[in-house]
């Protein structure tokens, strides 16, 4: 079923649902009294929803047995990127109004501003190499590894709500919660590959062994080859020299 092309139309439509709740919020005017804080909110909100989607659908296919769940991750971590730059550009568009002293200034004075770039910036990359083109240019292994940045945009995500809320912090550790199991998911998964690994190593041993048997087996018929041929040459050498002695005390 995951297999249709239907399914990722619906997973598209879905994902744009809280940008047209958005728009019809401000087309009927009803942003609440303060809309830009509203909508920063509201982004941010997404964002790290998101964020927290694109994590989640590696665990998923492999708990529910779904593995066709991967081709919807890319399109899941663009719209994370898409809600996130939206985020931003209510930021410094309309909050600072491209304002740099007043943006460097909030930055040096809330520090939760900094990991909000850092959990913005770590998305950039990924966003621009998310193209079949640029896995085949960097090959699939540099492209994974790039691709753990999403956790470094969990995590100083998850720092930047922690930081910037009051009191509650209830939905901040919600989503640390969240972003903690699937990131110790994917360490316990790195482990036991790890461990695979070294068990493949330890279960090759003996066989490594037997061909270490062979090759000095095969070695040591080879020097006895060498040796018998040697043998021959040094019976001719022994008889050409006392050949040439005689010749010697002849003469
Ligand atoms: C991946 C990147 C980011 C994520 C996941 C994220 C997430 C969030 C979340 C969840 C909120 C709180 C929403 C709520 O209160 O319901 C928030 C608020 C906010 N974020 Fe971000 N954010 C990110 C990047 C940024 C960046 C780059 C900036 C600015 C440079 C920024 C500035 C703000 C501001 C000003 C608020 C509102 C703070 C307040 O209400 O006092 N965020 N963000």
């Amino acid at each position: 079923m995951w297999k249709q092309r239907w399914t990722k139309v619906l997973v598209f439509v879905a994902s744009l649902g809280p940008i047209f709740w958005l728009c019809w919020r401000a087309w009927h005017q009803n942003l609440t009294p303060n809309p830009i804080e509203y909508i920063t909110r509201y982004t941010g909100d997404w964002t790290i929803r998101f964020i927290v989607f694109t994590l989640a659908v590696t665990p998923l296919r492999k708990v529910l047995g779904l593995p066709d769940l991967i081709r919807f991750r890319r399109m899941i971590g663009l719209y994370a990127f898409f809600y996130g730059t939206l985020h931003f550009i209510t930021y410094i568009w309309l909050d600072k109004f491209f304002d740099l002293p007043d943006m460097l200034k909030d930055v040096a004075k809330r520090p939760f501003i900094t990991a909000g770039f850092t959990a913005f910036l770590s998305m950039v990359p990924l966003a621009v190499t998310s193209t079949a083109g640029w896995i085949r240019r960097m090959g699939g292994k540099r492209w994974q590894l790039l691709h753990r940045l999403v956790y470094l945009s969990g995590i100083a995500g998850v720092v930047h709500y922690y930081w910037l809320v009051k009191s509650d912090i209830r939905l901040p550790a919600m989503y640390g919660a969240m972003v903690g199991v699937l990131l110790l998911y994917r360490a316990v998964q790195y482990g036991r590959t790890l461990q695979t690994n070294y068990q493949g190593v330890l279960a090759c041993m003996p066989y490594v062994d037997k061909l270490d048997e062979q090759l000095q087996k095969a070695g040591l018929r080879a020097q006895k080859q060498v040796e018998k041929e040697l043998n021959v040459d040094a019976k001719e050498l022994d008889k050409q020299l006392a050949e040439a002695e005689k010749e010697m005390d002849k003469s």
